[in-house]
């Protein structure tokens, strides 16, 4: 390659690499829906928002559940101490397979985020210090809602850190009032963020101090 021609490989590549991360992504809704519960990957200023969650500092353990094709992923691993843990939970098995090879720092369980216990006591691990959610949560039933709500609350030190995200313009349905009502009823301290760069719009709850 010429001296000339290198400048122009790098964003081929990350190009490339965009087409199939939403290739991928697009796929497994197309096929299941509720699952994916979103047509594209959040957007990189959701994901800014969402790192500012996560420790920089000491050992600390996160958990993503609902990684997807790991959109929210780079910004938690860049701004992660060296030492800490990153976990990712996913149903999805195309979007493990999609992580496995483009992630290779993240650790991806193919598993049920209704399993997060259980996963993280298979590797030793007692509490995490932050969640971090994008599991279509409203769609979820009550019963399914509350387990896997529960779940993440128990994983958590009594200072860490949930955060879900959900589209503002869901915001009014009766699943995401319910939702809402929850996060209340499981932690001390709910906090909101919207970020309007993503379509649609993404409220953030910022979750802390689970009430277990
Ligand atoms: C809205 S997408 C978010 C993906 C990615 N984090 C993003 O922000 O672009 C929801 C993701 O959660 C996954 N998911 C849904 N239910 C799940 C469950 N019970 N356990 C683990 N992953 C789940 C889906 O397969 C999908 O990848």
């Amino acid at each position: 390659m010429t001296a000339q021609q290198q400048p122009t490989g790098r964003p081929v590549q990350a190009l490339t690499g965009k087409l199939s991360e939403y290739r991928t992504f697009f796929q497994t809704a197309m096929h299941n829906p509720r699952m994916v519960g979103a047509a594209t990957p959040t957007s990189s200023a959701v994901a800014a928002t969402v790192a500012q969650v996560v420790p920089s500092t000491g050992n600390p353990t996160v958990v993503e559940l609902g990684p997807g094709t790991g959109s929210l992923s780079d910004g938690i691993h860049s701004r992660l101490p060296r030492g800490a843990r990153h976990l990712g939970i996913e149903l999805g098995a195309d979007l493990v397979a999609h992580l496995r090879e483009h992630k290779p720092w993240l650790d991806v369980v193919h598993g049920d985020a209704g399993d997060l216990i259980s996963v993280l006591s298979e590797r030793g691990i007692d509490q995490v210090d932050a969640v971090v959610s994008s599991i279509p949560w409203s769609l979820l039933d009550d019963e399914l809602q509350g387990h896997i709500l529960g779940q993440a609350a128990k994983a958590l030190t009594p200072n860490g850190a949930f955060t879900a995200l959900t589209y503002l313009p869901a915001e009014r349905t009766r699943n995401a009032r319910r939702f809402r009502e929850r996060l209340h009823e499981t932690f001390d301290e709910v906090l909101t963020h919207t970020t309007w760069r993503n379509f649609p719009p993404i409220l953030h709850y910022i979750c802390r101090r689970p009430r277990v």
